[in-house]
């Protein structure tokens, strides 16, 4: 197990107490401050990162968030905000002894506005379960994610979450309007609000989505969320080449235009990987070089099952994919999902797992896979999948067990390579712990600065995530 890309030491934090943990539990409750058997909060989802944190605080409210964050502040104590630990870079999993603040039981508050489609909702909330309940009154929420049953919007808006479905419906800035944070110290801050349009100062709330918790603690969301569509449908299509892959988007594009909401792909090697380690069926006879995923969310189901047949019918006849299939069931739409969602669950049990998250230009998005995988021929096993529609590649490569030599030189490699061709080194996973050495790769030092600067205004003691995405302010 590894801390962190490389060791970091220790901030000059004070060292919890025992009249610290009387403080907690006056605060929040004896049942809520945790001592014992807290490894589901100090490790993360891939049981690669862990730290050193002897207590996991589980506040019900803003306010309680507020008192643990004053005290903290006042005691100089580091703290790690952690929403569902279902992040992937390590940002909710303690480096040194940090305590852990969950937001976890901050769930009481829901309501939706349903002439505006406004939702509030507390930090958290699962987001299926939030989901779920929008679908009772004919809505959804815009983003969709695997982690989906056990992430909490919180967490999603700290990590700056993308999902699935962000071709049709956009990130989570154009759908956050405000939100309540707890800063690092402690005080409670209003931003944004209930208004689709309101330009009467900067979108402050905004600086919320992917801060990672370093400049507060989400407690609560206010966001748009969409009319659920009434007519969901998926295919899947087997191709030959990266090239045919790309000229299939262009044409889901323009064929599907405003229905198209995913188009998601898995290449070969990593098909082969869920059939081996899950063990789950392709949906196809034989192997192929390359699967997309396309799914439509629509309101009449007639016209969206001509617009795809007619889609997949052109792929089939202009010989752009080898062959296709459009789910004629929800089992059928669920099988196909579970090939794509559980990716990366087959690749995590593939062996010891370097995970990259990465953006580029589509003309070079799958020729970063091409040459990790020449580099690395006979050493490692390596996957891509992701949002392609996105420019929105999950690289993983495995190993049977860790490789030293691997891990110092693999990503160097890739994150250079990306930023020389145009890419971005996090794509929607964030930096966390995981990325903290390339955090700088491809950014101005004007904008380091400015980052610098508004993490000194909002935690002016550095308490909050430290040794992160934001450099230390100690
Ligand atoms: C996904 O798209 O499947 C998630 O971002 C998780 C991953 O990349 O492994
Ligand atoms: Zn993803």
């Amino acid at each position: 197990i590894r801390s962190a890309t490389s060791a970091v030491s220790r901030g000059k934090f004070a060292r919890l107490t025992s009249s610290d943990l009387s403080f907690f539990e006056k605060t929040i409750g004896n049942e809520y401050v945790k001592t014992k058997e807290i490894d589901n909060y100090t490790m993360d989802w891939t049981r690669q990162m862990k730290g050193g944190s002897e207590c996991v605080l589980l506040p019900s409210s803003t306010e309680q968030t507020s008192a643990i964050i004053k005290y903290c502040a006042d005691k100089k104590i580091a703290v790690v905000v952690q929403g569902g630990n279902t992040g992937l870079v390590g940002g909710a999993t303690p480096i040194h002894d940090e305590i852990i603040l969950s937001t976890s039981r901050i769930k009481n508050h829901f309501h939706l506005e349903p002439s505006s489609g406004v939702l509030t909702l507390d930090s958290g909330f699962i987001l299926a379960d939030a989901d779920n309940r929008l679908a009772e009154h004919g809505f959804m929420m815009p983003l969709d994610l695997g982690a989906k049953g056990s992430c909490q919007i919180g967490g999603c808006v700290a990590a700056g979450a993308g999902g699935i479905r962000l071709l049709k419906y956009g990130s989570l800035h154009s759908h956050l309007l405000g939100c309540t944070m707890v800063d690092g110290k402690g005080s409670i801050l209003n931003l944004g609000g209930t208004l689709r349009k309101d330009n009467t100062s900067l979108h402050a709330a905004h600086l919320a989505i992917g801060s990672e918790g370093q400049l507060g603690v989400v407690t609560r969301v206010t966001m748009g969320v969409v009319p659920r569509p009434t007519s969901i449908l998926s295919a899947m299509l087997a191709v030959s080449s990266y090239s045919h892959c790309l000229r299939l988007l262009s044409l889901a594009r323009s064929k599907l235009g405003e229905i198209l909401s995913s188009f998601e792909l898995i290449d070969g090697d990593t098909m082969k990987c869920v059939e081996r380690n899950l063990p789950l069926k392709n949906i196809f006879e034989g192997s192929h070089n390359f699967y997309v995923l396309v799914e439509t969310h629509g309101s009449n189901a007639d016209h969206d099952i001509e617009k795809l047949n007619g889609f997949v019918e052109e792929a089939l006849g202009n010989e752009l994919a080898e062959d296709g299939v459009a789910a004629n069931s929800e089992n059928e739409r669920a099988h196909i999902w579970r090939l794509r969602e559980e990716s990366p669950l087959a690749a995590a049990k593939d062996g010891y797992i370097y995970k990259f998250d990465v953006s580029l230009p589509l003309e070079h998005f799958y020729r970063l896979t091409e040459e990790t995988r020449e580099k690395l021929k006979g050493r490692a096993r390596v996957y891509c999948y992701g949002h392609l529609g996105d420019g929105n590649s999950h690289l993983n490569v495995t190993t049977d067990g860790e490789d030293e030599e691997l891990k110092k030189t693999l990503s160097p490699f890739v994150y250079n390579w990306v930023v020389s061709h145009g890419g971005s080194i996090s794509a929607e996973h964030g930096i966390g712990q995981l990325k903290r050495d390339y955090r700088s790769l491809g950014k101005s030092a004007a904008e380091g600065d400015l980052i610098r600067a508004l993490k000194g205004v909002f935690d002016p003691h550095g308490i909050l995530c430290p040794y992160k995405m934001i450099p230390s302010t100690q």
